[in-house]
């Protein structure tokens, strides 16, 4: 299903599509690089390791459920992303895929600049160091108050979702005495999910401002009159999860489009395109997604192309990719409790964690793969159903998979990919704790957002 649509909005298990599964792998041991970060491995017993820490080892001093957050490799992402786009482009990490103050170190050191999209991001952000002209503030429905503490910090751009923001940010941007950077997202009739893309004519749609009916084109004349606001950009994020270049090709063409029709009503030639994020990563071994370098290149000859055409010099280029630079790096790893086998059909696998720990395969049918992690094994595949402790019969981690059959409770197993929106769109579902993030480098493992107490829970709770 991960190559499928992403289906919008919820999903109930009983309307579940039916089960999507391939035969099992020649060798359920053997670890895809595809779907796993570069430190994890097999060690001499068979146990997985990651950051040269057996999983054993890690679940006895962490406990289960937990994300364990391949720190070197989420680094070297960072690295690809920003040399494959060069100094001429700027790379923004989407912080909604996951967020913490290590990481926004970790960004800060990488070079990377920073997408928020709440008051609560931007405050991680800043508490952590982030300089604020490297934070892009985003959002379709700013607060006055979020407004406010963007435009005070001095953030480097506030991406303006409506005709109502032009107002509310020029308004405050004066107020506060500033001349506050944006960049106008426009929606310009592009849905892509996947290794599909939807040119739409409408815009139907709660973000940004459609191209279509020259709507755009009256946002930029607003925002130009408005002297609160120095408007630096374009902004256009077209999907999840994208695989296919072509729904970024329509959507360049379309904003360079619009920068040829600024130029040509005001004598402007804005400096700046972002192309949002949105691109694919392998959930499982069926999903290629593209490298950092092929994105770069495709989208930078896109626009290069576009704009000799359209006669403008070339804007400076940004992306936010948040998914493929944290999605791989993490995977999660949870404990056996009872295995219920169903005779000719399937074999429920409970673990210890379940959809408030990642609620992408009830929300959107997505994919995963797991594999036990505690040893290896040569018994017989079975096909399993990975499954929660929640009292909800759609609290599925992994539809479909294959593990050994001689699978036992007690035993660790890990799903990998888990990296984005699983610890940031967690839940308290059954007053359920959050799992810890654990990052691992280099032979050491440290908590970067510790595990909730049933304290947490309480304190909550005001009586
Ligand atoms: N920029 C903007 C303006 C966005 O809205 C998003 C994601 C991104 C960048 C980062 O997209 P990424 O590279 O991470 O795909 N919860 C869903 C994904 C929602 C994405 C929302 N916007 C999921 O779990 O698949």
């Amino acid at each position: 299903m991960s190559r499928s649509a992403h289906p919008a909005g919820p999903r109930h298990a009983d309307v579940m599509s039916e089960g999507h599964y391939t035969a099992p792998a020649d060798d359920l041991n053997a670890l895809d690089e595809k779907v796993w970060s570069s430190t994890v491995t097999r060690d001499e017993h068979g146990a997985l390791t990651v950051g040269g820490i057996e999983v054993s080892r890690l679940a006895e001093e962490f406990g289960t459920p937990a994300y364990f957050l391949d720190e070197a490799d989420f680094r070297a992402r960072c690295r690809a992303w920003s040399d494959a786009f060069g100094p001429g482009a700027d790379v923004f990490y989407a912080g909604k895929a996951f967020l913490s103050r290590a990481v926004v170190r970790w960004l800060k050191e990488e070079g990377l600049n920073l997408d928020v999209c709440s008051g609560g991001e931007l405050t991680t952000a800043l508490d952590a160091g982030m300089p604020a002209e490297r934070i892009a503030f985003h959002g379709n429905n700013k607060t006055v108050e979020e407004i406010e503490r963007a435009v005070g910090a001095g953030v480097g751009r506030i991406v303006l979702d409506s005709f109502q923001e032009i107002v509310r940010v020029a308004h405050t941007a004066r107020r506060l005495g500033r001349r506050q950077p944006v960049q106008i997202r426009v929606t310009v009739g592009v849905e892509a999910h996947t290794h599909e893309f939807i040119a739409t004519a409408h815009e139907d749609q709660k973000f940004g401002i459609a191209l279509a009916g020259g709507q755009a084109a009256e946002a930029v004349r607003r925002a130009l009159t408005l002297d609160g606001l120095e408007l630096i950009g374009i902004h256009s994020h077209i999907g999840s999860q994208i695989f296919d270049m072509a729904g970024f090709e329509v959507s360049a063409r379309r904003v360079v489009q619009l920068l040829a029709e600024v130029r040509d009503e005001h004598g402007v030639e804005l400096p700046e395109i972002d192309l949002g994020g949105g691109l694919g990563i392998a959930y499982t071994s069926e999903d290629d997604p593209r490298e950092p370098h092929e994105i770069a290149k495709s989208l930078g000859d896109i626009v290069t192309r576009e704009c000799e055409a359209a006669g403008l010099a070339t804007p400076r280029i940004s992306v936010e990719p948040g998914r493929a630079i944290v999605g791989p790096t993490a995977f999660t790893l949870y404990e056996v409790g009872t295995i219920k086998p169903l005779e000719g059909l399937r074999t429920y696998v409970s673990v210890d964690g379940g959809m408030s720990d990642n609620i992408r395969t009830a929300l959107y049918d997505a994919e995963y793969s797991v594999t036990l992690a505690s040893r290896t094994s040569d018994a017989e595949p079975m096909l399993v159903r990975v499954v929660g402790k929640h009292c909800e019969s759609g609290d599925i981690v992994v539809k479909d998979a294959f593990l050994p059959s001689d699978l036992a409770p007690g035993d660790l197993i890990a799903v990998p990919a888990t990296g984005a929106y699983c610890r940031s769109m967690a839940s308290n579902y059954n007053h359920a704790l959050r799992p810890p993030v654990v990052a691992v480098r280099d032979g050491a493992a440290r908590v970067i957002v510790r595990r909730e107490t049933e304290e947490d829970l309480l304190r909550l709770d005001v009586g």
